[in-house]
């Protein structure tokens, strides 16, 4: 009987590696207490939307890691604010600002003329962050793709926990318009990734969307977490050819720069298409010495893990910057 069970095993010390990765994810991830606070900022604020504008419908919907599970300790809350009517009285960012600013809120940074106006905020009564957009609805489709992708293999969430956690460790990831990369930018890199793996673990996007997001009956690749995870470093590191290809969760492909005609803007050097919207290049905030930078990080982790896949590998990888 046994020999018609043939499940393959993974050797001690990848066993070994994956736990310690899990628990180190596990370590990153937002508690419970998060959670708790995160709920009561939104309270705050529906009520806060009540008091100023009680004729209006206005709905308040978060997305980003609080609704695709990957919310770190260090995460901040993503709000949007729907306001369902042409003629609603709130109709800018700033005005919320003020709002905000009435309510207690501190370090207030608004950002109208970005490409989504949002405003940035922390409550020193919770210890929190948001950033707040009105009516962004790209933001909520693309948050339920990775929130999908996430659910589509268990190895998945750990993987993109640690690789956030690791972007702010090694200082660059900011918030949209900030930094080198965004977090989402970041996991977009590691679900391309994943769908060129051999056998994929994740299919396009496209035929995620075609099957309306469903698991597969058989997963073909049985890699562990701990190789997945170094080859992500190894693939970004050393293989990936930056200058040539664009990511596209979309297609789960590479696609060429040159076809995009991608290949002549000095802000496309590292080029990851929006899956929803196929001209916009969510690493445009990266430039040449950025990126060059960013590899060279991709290089570094790859060094490290390769040596010493246990916790004092994880702890020299996510070493603060
Ligand atoms: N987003 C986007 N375009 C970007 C960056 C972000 O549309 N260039 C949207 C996406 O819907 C994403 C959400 O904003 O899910 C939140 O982005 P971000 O904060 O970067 O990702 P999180 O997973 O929330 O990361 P963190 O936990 O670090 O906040
Ligand atoms: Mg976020």
């Amino acid at each position: 009987i046994a020999d018609t069970v043939k499940e393959e095993v993974l050797p001690q010390d990848e066993q070994d590696f994956d736990i310690e990765l899990q628990k180190f994810a596990a370590s990153v991830e937002a508690t419970e207490g998060h959670k708790q606070r995160r709920i009561a900022l939104l309270s705050k604020l529906s009520r806060v939307l009540q008091t100023n504008f009680p004729e209006e419908d206005i709905e308040l919907t978060t997305f980003g890691s609080t609704e695709s599970n990957l919310a770190l300790r260090r995460s901040d809350v993503d709000i949007c604010i729907q306001t369902h009517s042409r003629t609603s009285k709130l109709q800018t960012t700033c005005q919320l600002a003020r709002l905000l600013h009435e309510e207690g809120l501190v370090n207030i940074v608004c950002i109208p003329r970005a490409r989504v106006p949002i405003v940035k905020a922390w409550d020193p009564s919770l210890g929190i962050a948001c950033d707040i957009n009105l009516n962004n609805s790209l933001a909520k489709t693309n948050t339920a793709m990775i929130k999908a992708c996430v659910e589509y293999d268990a190895r998945i969430r750990p993987m993109a926990l640690l690789i956030k956690h690791w972007a702010k460790c090694r200082k660059f990831n900011g918030t949209k318009g900030k930094g080198v990369l965004s977090s989402y930018t970041i996991t977009c890199m590691l679900l391309n990734y994943l769908q060129l793996t051999d056998p994929p673990i994740l299919p396009s996007m496209v035929a995620l969307q075609q099957n309306d997001y469903c698991k597969p009956k058989v997963q073909l690749n049985e890699k562990s977490i701990g190789s997945l995870f170094i080859g992500f470093f190894e693939y970004y590191g050393y293989r990936f050819e930056y200058e040539s290809y664009v990511i596209s969760v979309k297609q789960g492909y590479l696609l060429s720069k040159k076809t995009k005609v991608w290949d002549s803007d000095q802000n496309n050097i590292l080029c990851v298409e929006e899956p929803f919207n196929n001209m916009r290049n969510l690493a445009n905030t990266a430039n040449e010495m950025e990126v060059m930078g960013l590899r060279l990080e991709f290089q570094r982790a790859y060094q490290i893990l390769k040596r010493s896949r246990d916790h004092a590998g994880l702890v020299e990888t996510f070493r603060e910057f």
